[in-house]
């Protein structure tokens, strides 16, 4: 039989329960996050789209731990991130979830080598141990030869690559992606998207990835769409097909 597997079989990595975000400006209260509940396997990967100002970027926010829901629960296992302190809150983060930005947010002084040890540096590894790190994932990335390069001699897809790298050297259980290519050209972008999707499928790393792109959002097996703060659409496609749509677009 080539059923697929019942959903009720896989782990859930993150559970968000009834998230509300409410951001208080001057006399306003802005509601930007809305009743969203959402539930991601360990080694799903998937997209989110919606216009701008949707919520997006809060989302991957709260969801990241850089920011905290006004009401509701996020679950990592059995633990409710959003009542841990802030010294535990920064613990997790460093050992459980990859961030990738729109821009790199790369420390000019320091080189690829340098920047992408940084997380395990911060996670206090021993400094052998965060270099050797570093340099596996430079050279995932396809940069083993740009190690000792600093941001200001990289091309805008290796400084991104860069990030990446150094989203990975915890080996995160969660990448959070937002916007990651919205700087890179067509070509560029391609190489990324493939990058990601590759990271997905051989490290069975869940990865969460907010585009405008909606080549990239159409070659994820979940995709996910935002308007006014609540998540209207959230489809499954069989992960043969999306990674067969995927093939097919890089052929093209
Ligand atoms: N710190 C803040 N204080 C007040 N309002 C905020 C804050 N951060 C975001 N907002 C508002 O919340 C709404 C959602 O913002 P968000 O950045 O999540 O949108 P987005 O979907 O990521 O949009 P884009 O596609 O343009 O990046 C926007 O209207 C924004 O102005
Ligand atoms: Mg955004």
């Amino acid at each position: 039989m080539s059923q697929p597997a019942p959903r009720e079989s896989s782990t859930p990595l993150v559970r968000v329960e009834e998230m509300n975000k409410e951001f208080t400006h001057g006399a306003r209260v802005l509601h930007v996050l809305r009743d969203i509940s959402l539930s991601l396997d360990a080694g799903e990967m998937v997209t989110i789209i919606g216009a701008s100002g949707a919520g997006k970027s809060t989302l991957l926010h709260c969801l990241g731990t850089l920011d905290l829901p006004t009401r509701g629960r996020i679950l990592f296992g059995d633990v409710d991130i959003t009542r841990l302190s802030p010294p535990e809150l920064a613990a997790f983060r460093n050992r459980t979830i990859g961030f990738v930005f729109q821009f790199h947010h790369l420390l000019a002084e320091f080189t690829a080598l340098e920047n992408a040890m940084m997380p395990a540096l911060i996670g206090r590894l021993p400094p052998k141990e965060a270099r050797e790190r570093a340099s596996v994932m430079l050279e995932a990335v396809g940069l083993a030869h740009r190690l000792s390069h600093r941001p200001g001699e990289l091309s805008g897809g290796e400084q991104q690559r860069v990030a990446i790298a150094r989203a990975l050297v915890m080996e995160p259980k969660l990448l959070l992606a937002d916007e990651p290519t919205g700087n890179l050209d067509t070509r560029t972008s391609e190489e990324v998207h493939d990058l990601i999707f590759r990271l997905n499928e051989e490290r069975a790393m869940t990865v969460l990835v907010v585009t405008h792109n909606m080549d990239l959002a159409r070659m994820a097996p979940r995709r996910i769409r935002m308007e006014d703060g609540r998540l209207v659409d959230d489809k499954r496609v069989d992960p043969d097909e999306a990674r067969a749509g995927r093939q097919g677009s890089r052929s093209t």
